[in-house]
């Protein structure tokens, strides 16, 4: 008998929910976004998202079922993202999974966002830990070990600023809508990487990230040509245009990941990389990982593009190895917006 896991996610501005079989098989994967709402404000506004996850959560929740063809005691579990993310809009997420949990007398399993990331990649394919993740996100940017599907060891993290965000920031400053990751991915393909040469960060005897300097950079070069533009009388596109502007920022985003996993690469042998989070479905990153694979005879694994950004599909699909793993949450579950991967959530309990 398949095991099911229905998966509720509303980290942020995604009010998801999906049916995922033995953590594997998709049955159905329903996404309500209220990104064009928060792009009339250029991010995303957190009042807004809560409000909007309220009023999506139930019928998103009803397609899935439908889509999946069960019915309530058919299903094994319930898997919730419990955190980390937006509190208001966590909430919605943990308070509907309690309810159902409570009403179909059904298992509870807290998932944190990041392994459920790295759990799109059960999606597609045969892929077992161990391995190394890189997860880059909206919000984090982590190179973690996955020694287990329930077994994490973060070895290296941004201090300030996660890819996706330093993406979206640059992005909304040469008028691209939110979230501006992709769009400025496709730009880059237009411009030259050389034209810029943007910082490609290290920090000073650590294995972490920083990338607040390329972002400032990039801000600053942005400035420089729109003010020697105006003294010139022309537009800042005749100075520095935003393709080029896109190719050199992502050459350098891209090539600070790359020389980050070379580093880990070379620590210890790792027969596998993954990818996984919002930016893993940036083109740059893929295809340099492809080359680093090659170069370091490593097996790559990166998530089909529907599954790199977030979904319910990958909480589903941790929540089944939570299953199995024994962590089952209590009704007394509460959202923890700032939740460590590796580390048990301050809230919830497990029957380990
Ligand atoms: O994982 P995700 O959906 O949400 C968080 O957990 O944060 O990631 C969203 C982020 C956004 O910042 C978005 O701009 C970025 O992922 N993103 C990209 C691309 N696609 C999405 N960044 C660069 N290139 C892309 N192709
Ligand atoms: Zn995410």
């Amino acid at each position: 008998m398949p095991q099911y896991i229905l998966g509720i996610e509303s980290s942020c501005d995604e009010t998801a929910a999906a049916v995922v079989a033995d953590g594997r098989h998709l049955l159905a994967n329903v996404i309500a976004s209220s990104a064009p709402i928060h792009r009339l404000y250029g991010g995303v506004v957190p009042e807004i998202a809560s409000r909007e996850h309220l009023q999506a959560i139930v019928p998103v929740i009803q397609e899935a079922m439908q889509t999946a063809k069960l019915e309530p005691h058919q299903l094994t579990g319930i898997a919730v993202c419990s955190g980390p993310g937006l509190l208001g809009s966590l909430i919605v997420g943990v308070a509907a999974a309690k309810a159902l949990a409570a009403a179909w007398q059904k298992p509870l399993l807290a998932v944190h966002h990041l392994a459920a990331h790295v759990a799109a990649n059960y999606l597609s394919g045969d892929l077992t830990p161990p391995f190394l993740a890189l997860i880059v996100s909206g919000a984090h940017s982590h190179i973690v070990e996955v020694r287990s599907y329930t077994d994490f060891t973060i070895l290296a993290r941004t201090l300030d600023d996660a890819p996706g965000e330093a993406y979206d920031k640059i992005s909304r400053e040469i008028g691209l809508d939110y979230p501006g990751g992709p769009k400025l991915d496709k730009l880059s393909y237009q411009g030259d990487p050389q034209k810029l040469i943007l910082p490609v960060s290290h920090v000073k005897d650590s294995p972490d990230f920083s990338f607040s300097g390329v972002k400032t950079a990039a801000l600053n070069a942005l400035n420089q040509a729109g003010q020697q533009a105006k003294q010139r009388g022309l537009p800042r596109e005749a100075i520095l245009s935003n393709a080029d502007l896109a190719a050199s920022f992502q050459a350098a985003i891209v090539e600070t990941l790359v020389q980050k996993l070379k580093f880990f690469l070379e620590q210890k042998s790792y027969s596998t990389l993954v990818l996984a989070g919002g930016v893993s479905a940036n083109s740059g990153l893929r295809s340099a990982c492809e080359v680093l694979a090659e170069e370091y005879h490593v097996r790559l694994s990166m998530p089909p593009l529907q599954f790199c950004t977030d979904n319910a599909a990958m909480t589903a699909a941790q929540g089944f190895y939570e299953w199995q793993a024994g962590h089952t949450a209590e009704l007394d579950l509460s959202a923890s917006a700032m939740w460590e991967l590796g580390e048990v959530m301050p809230t919830s309990r497990s029957t380990d």
